[in-house]
């Protein structure tokens, strides 16, 4: 049975939620790998919208295991709140249902505060987090002084060394102008954390492995997307963990044999959320549009989302660097409306053509987007499920993207809802 790896091919928000849901109808697990709540995937299931940051967005189907692998960086309150909220809401979460790696990294209060203090003092130099500390949860966990969830369950461990690692983190938190934390506030919030989180942990490497050989289907939801990707994003401008597909592997215990297809989601159009170079944004009424009939609002924080035309380069490289096997090509129906529809083929510096996506922010700051121009359409897409029933319009946009990528669509989504999707294939799990 084949592993599948699900990752955004831009910068986040790409949809990826909803095609994980539509692909769990035949999943048995679906593991998260990688980010944290930094994530916030929108799921649309019977005209109710909910948003998960931390738990896998195959938790509707009653069948399948979510498991949140050792990549994931887990705030143990947002957690248990998503837990609590979701059982409020009729869903079923239980110790079997839900699996966590004991080894994931908890987000600890001073990762947050030294999260939003960095920024603060940052100016307009800042990166736009998400505020959410994972940027310093990951630094911990690579300087070994991080607590990993299965610390939260052994008192004497963690009070210990939280003596030590806090006066550090008050120390800096100061520097930045914050305000110092309180160890015995700290210790109490994050041993009950630890007591409730409990039932749920376990060696989520062997819990995979065990499926596997029971010829389970195992599907990986990426966080982000790879342009957020520390190596590969446009650094530093970037979150702190890889969201390339190969980090499915680290980011679980599972090795990278096991896995036979990587699809790539794709945005009809591209956006951003928070700083950083964006070769085809758009400032003008067309972003605007985009934004307001693409509800591009940040499922996060909020935040506007920057919104500019489709960018192939960016796509192109992105199928590379995951080895993307099929894409999704998400929100087509946003487009609908639109008098001319851009597509960005390649980059030019002065008369320089530039085919590769550049990796410094000099370049990005030289670099012209060139675009091969679309008539648009005015048909509403939504409801359509037949590929013959879409405009010409839109279907020689398909086919050009298709084209120039050299990698098949396999579903088109035109709507937010789960029944709003077109499948051109649907063999996903042989
Ligand atoms: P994710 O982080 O990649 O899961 O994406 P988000 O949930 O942050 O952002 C995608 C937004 O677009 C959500 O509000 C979805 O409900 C919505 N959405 C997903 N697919 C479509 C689509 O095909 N058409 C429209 N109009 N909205 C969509
Ligand atoms: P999903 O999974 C879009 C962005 C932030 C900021 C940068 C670093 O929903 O696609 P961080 O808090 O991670 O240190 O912020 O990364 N960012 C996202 N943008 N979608 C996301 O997740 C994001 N997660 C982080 O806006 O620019
Ligand atoms: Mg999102």
């Amino acid at each position: 049975m084949p592993a599948i790896v699900v990752v955004g091919t831009q910068w986040g928000d790409e949809g990826k939620g909803k095609i994980v849901d539509f692909l769990t109808a035949k999943a048995h697990f679906v593991v998260r790998f990688q980010g944290g709540n930094n994530a916030g995937h929108t799921l649309v299931i019977n005209q109710k919208k909910y948003i998960l940051h931390l738990i896998p967005s195959g938790i509707f189907h009653p069948q399948t295991v979510c498991v949140i692998g050792n990549g994931v960086v887990v705030d143990p309150a947002v957690l248990i709140s998503e837990i609590e909220n979701l059982k409020n809401a009729g869903v079923e979460i239980t110790p079997k249902k839900l699996k966590i790696s004991e080894r994931a990294h908890a987000i600890m209060p001073y990762h947050k505060a030294l999260d939003l203090a960095r920024e603060a003092k940052a100016k307009k130099n800042k990166i736009g987090t998400t505020g959410r500390g994972i940027g310093p949860c990951y630094e911990d966990k690579v300087a070994r002084r991080g607590f990993r969830l299965i610390d939260l369950t052994r008192p004497k461990y963690f009070k210990e060394r939280l003596k030590t690692i806090l006066e550090e983190k008050n120390f800096f938190l100061q520097y930045l102008s914050a305000e110092p934390l309180d160890y015995k506030e700290i210790c109490e919030k994050y041993l009950e954390f630890g007591k409730y989180l409990k039932p749920y942990l376990t060696d989520v490497s062997s819990l995979l492995w065990e499926g596997f050989k029971k010829n389970k289907n195992i599907l990986f939801e990426g966080a982000q997307g790879t342009y957020l990707d520390i190596d590969y994003g446009t650094y530093p401008y970037v979150t702190s963990s890889n969201t390339l597909a190969g980090n499915a592997c680290c980011g679980s215990g599972l090795g990278p044999t096991f896995i036979k297809e990587v699809i790539g989601i794709v945005k009809a159009y591209t956006t951003r959320v928070g700083e950083g170079p964006f070769p085809t944004e758009l400032k003008d009424e067309i972003g605007e549009y985009l934004r307001e009939k693409g509800g591009e609002y940040g499922s996060t924080t909020g935040r506007p989302r920057r919104c500019g035309w489709l960018d192939l380069v960016m796509v192109k490289f992105a199928i590379k660097l995951n080895g993307i096997t099929s894409l999704a090509l998400t929100k087509l129906d946003v487009l609908s409306g639109l008098s001319k529809i851009k597509l960005c083929v390649v980059y030019r510096i002065g008369k320089k053509i530039l085919e590769t996506f550049p990796t410094t922010l000099e370049d990005f700051s030289k670099i012209e987007p060139v675009y091969e121009e679309f008539p648009g359409w005015e048909e509403n897409l939504e409801g359509i499920e037949d590929l013959n029933k879409l405009p010409k319009e839109a279907k020689e946009y398909i086919k050009t993207i298709e084209s120039y990528l050299g990698v098949p669509i396999s579903i088109i989504s035109t709507g937010p809802g789960r029944e709003n999707c077109l499948i051109l294939r649907d063999n996903f799990f042989h």
